[in-house]
């Protein structure tokens, strides 16, 4: 029998596939996102549920998606319809397909906001601006930036053309190449960045802050009013750990059953899942270990929030030797890694097109593009025409609500229904055969996709809206 395969072609290697699905993973989510919801979730006891959330529900989940996605092999909306037809199940399933393009849409228009920060810094730091600076420096530098729509827009719409040529041509001619070297590099440059941390006297500070889970915070959130830390209980930011966690990974939305699609028969599903949540969970760690400790050697703040890597870095660039060159060399590292997620969360979306309404990937691009342009003016106008009390709705800005919603919500409900279809839809016979996995590890996901991974992201969803 031929080998079915995607109409969007193939990745190479098994390599190569790893490298694109770590390349989706490793993003701004990791360096950025990370460590700010960590600041203002408490530290290690957030950490600790993070952790626990990757193994238990994100690699089990991310090994079904790609399972999903091989044997589909095609966009998740139609791996959805064909998988339930073929398992005589409700075509209804392929709402998991549509809420991931909406999913997706959402995430790159902030995403896309925030990875240009990271494009106007490589210049801020090439052109010397950070020598010397401190903190009130450093805190005038971004609110100059964030401030200003009018930049932000100009990057904003940088990043989006980058992003949408590298979508036009094709995943494989696109990146591949760049997720080679550029990753790896990035990975050097932060522990170059915690080698600065260690010297800055405030390291052991911020391991303890990062890995020593005090439990009894895990359901309390705390924010200092005039100067007092005033906590109380609440669910919000066990929920937080683990949308990150489906966040960080890629998962509940299609990014990685799609990278699946045109995975190669060969490939081990458990070890590629396995091997890419590892390196994905070190960034982030690793992210955290370069900047508490320079956090409290400034005396910033560790839940100020988005802006929180933008005000601590620099500060370690203006001081290190050759500061100028490592911190031009981070931050064009940094927009490589969030160009090499941002392509994933619209493969999902143009894959549909080109499959069900015959448009060639550039016209997809191209839409797909515009509209997320469009939306991304939101999140801009959050951090300064949009930022006052009037325009938020929870106490969120437009960018913090579509965050919420995205992370938070749709991708673990996404996850939940792709759980509950590779768990109890799909018969065994169908999933042991796409995995190639026999024995004890076979009964060990799946007793995982079956009942840890969906009772879990249910628990946390009544917890967080107070039901227990
Ligand atoms: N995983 C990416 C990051 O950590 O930056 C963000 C992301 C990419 C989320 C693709 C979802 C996705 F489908």
């Amino acid at each position: 029998m031929s080998e079915k395969l995607s109409i969007h072609g193939q990745w190479s290697s098994r390599l190569i596939f790893i490298l694109a699905a770590t390349g989706s993973a490793v993003g701004l989510g990791n360096i950025w996102k990370f460590p700010y919801i960590t600041g203002e979730n408490g530290g290690g006891a957030f950490v600790a549920v993070y952790l626990l959330c990757i193994a238990a529900i994100g690699v089990p989940i991310m090994m079904a998606e790609i399972m999903l996605g091989r044997r589909g092999r095609q966009s998740p909306i139609n791996t959805m319809t064909a998988l339930a037809r073929e398992e005589n199940a409700n075509l209804v399933w392929s709402v998991v397909g549509w809420s991931g393009v909406l999913a997706g849409f959402f995430i790159l228009s902030y995403y896309s906001v925030i990875a240009g920060w990271a494009l106007a810094y490589v210049l801020r730091a090439a052109s010397g601006v950070f020598e010397g600076i401190d903190a009130t420096g450093v805190q005038e530098v971004f609110n100059n930036l964030v401030g200003d729509p009018e930049r932000l827009l100009a990057w904003h719409t940088l990043f989006m053309v980058m992003s949408m040529t590298v979508v036009a041509r094709g995943v494989r001619a696109g990146l591949e190449k760049a997720v080679t070297y550029l990753m790896p590099a990035l990975f050097l440059l932060l522990i170059v960045m915690v080698g600065y941390a260690m010297n800055t006297g405030y390291f052991v500070q911020g391991l303890e802050f990062l890995f020593e889970p005090d439990i009894k915070r895990v359901f309390e959130r705390c924010e200092i009013v005039a100067g007092m830390e005033q906590c109380e209980l609440s669910g919000k930011p066990v929920l937080v750990a683990l949308g990150h966690a489906f966040f960080t990974l890629s998962l509940g939305m299609g990014a990685i059953m799609v990278y699946g699609s045109y995975m190669p028969r060969k490939t081990s599903i458990a070890r590629s899942a396995l091997l890419i949540a590892f390196l994905d969970t070190l960034v982030a760690l690793v992210a955290g270990m370069a900047i508490f400790p320079i956090v409290f050697a400034n005396g910033l703040e560790p839940g100020a929030g988005p802006g929180l890597i933008f005000q601590t870095l620099p500060i370690a660039f203006g001081a290190m030797p050759a500061g100028q060159f490592f911190g031009t060399l981070f931050f064009v590292l940094l927009v490589f890694a969030a160009w090499s997620s941002a392509i994933s969360l619209i493969e999902p979306a143009v894959a549909w097109l080109v499959e069900n309404r015959g448009m060639s990937r550039i016209r997809a691009a191209a839409w797909i593009g515009l509209t997320t342009w469009v939306l991304g003016l939101g999140s801009i106008f959050s951090f300064n025409l949009w930022s006052g009390d009037e325009y938020k709705l929870f106490e969120m800005t437009f960018f913090d609500l579509l965050d919420y919603l995205a992370a938070n919500i749709m991708l673990p409900a996404g996850g939940l229904l792709i759980a509950l279809f590779a768990g109890w839809v799909m018969s065994s016979q169908s999933s042991r055969a796409e995995f190639a996995m026999g024995g004890v590890a076979y009964q060990l996901w799946r007793v995982l996709i079956r009942f840890i991974s969906p009772l879990a992201v249910v628990l946390v969803f009544l917890n967080a809206v107070g039901i227990i």
